[in-house]
């Protein structure tokens, strides 16, 4: 196969100069840019979701201006779809660039096991956490993904209850809540660490802090996420045998 001076410097990480290829780097900074926004996507995201707590109203409020009400009535749910599409190609392609780093055969792998084992190393053992939940969300991600991209207009209380409950989705939210909390927490932290961000005057001290808050934040997290799926089963129990019917605010009957 053909292969220009980019493919080259991609596979050799060098330049045709003999000069050490700037592409690793680039491609670095892009993984850590793109997975810095996913991650915030993903905490406004379970906040946002967690609106159910608040009651049915306040989810179907919300979900109707992420259709645009007021401005649309009564609401445009093709927005969510675009949104769904932005995100899911933010993910696809920090999957992809995430795959160069993982184990490329299973004897590489079978040495890593090793090397864990042998250095009980806290930073190799987030990579792990990193590359098993990311493997997880590669297809549990899609497939939710999917779903909102081609059924925007199924979402609100009852829609997203029946989805979880009748449909019998839960299960995959539960692995998936956890798999992308403890993903972003992380990635969120190796990021902190690789680029010194909080360093300051005694990173030893400083990287212990981040390390907590973002415990924290995971615990919270899931928490929240927890507590959210498990009222949307409990709306979805109650609606089963109204399947398929849709919830609407008083003011709009
Ligand atoms: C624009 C993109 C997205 C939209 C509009 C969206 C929307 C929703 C909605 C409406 C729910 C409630 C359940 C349902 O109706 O099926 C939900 C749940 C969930 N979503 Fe998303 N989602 C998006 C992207 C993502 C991404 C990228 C992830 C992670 C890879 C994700 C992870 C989850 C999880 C884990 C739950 C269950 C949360 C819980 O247990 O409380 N979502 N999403």
């Amino acid at each position: 196969m053909p292969q220009n001076d980019s493919t080259v410097e991609l596979l050799t990480g060098k330049e045709k100069t003999g000069k050490k290829s700037r592409w690793p780097a680039r491609l670095d900074y892009l993984q850590s840019a793109t997975g810095i926004f996913l991650a915030l996507f993903i905490t406004f995201h379970i906040i946002f979701e967690s609106s159910i707590l608040f009651g049915k109203d306040a989810m179907y409020t919300l979900t109707k201006a992420f259709e645009g009400e007021p401005f649309i009535e009564p609401g445009e749910p093709l927005i969510i779809s675009a949104l769904a599409f932005v995100i899911f190609s933010m993910f696809i392609f920090h999957a992809a660039l995430a795959m160069r780093k993982f184990p490329a055969s299973y004897k590489e792998y079978q040495r890593y096991v090793a090397h864990k084992k042998l250095l009980k190393h806290n930073d190799t053992n987030l990579w792990f956490i990193q590359i098993t939940t990311g493997f997880a969300m590669f297809f549990l991600g899609s497939i939710h993904l999917y779903i909102v991209m081609t059924s925007p207009e199924k979402i609100g209380p009852y829609a997203s209850s029946d989805r979880i409950w009748s449909d019998l989705m839960w299960p995959m939210y539960l692995v998936l809540l956890i798999s992308v909390v403890l993903h972003a927490g992380a990635g969120i932290y190796r990021l902190i660490i690789k680029w010194g961000w909080f360093d300051g005057k005694d990173p030893k001290k400083n990287r212990q802090r981040s390390r907590l808050i973002i415990k924290t934040l995971v615990v919270i997290y899931i928490g929240i996420g927890l507590v959210s799926l498990s009222t949307y089963m409990k709306i979805g129990y109650d609606h089963k045998d109204d399947y398929g019917s849709r919830y609407i605010m008083e003011k709009h009957k």
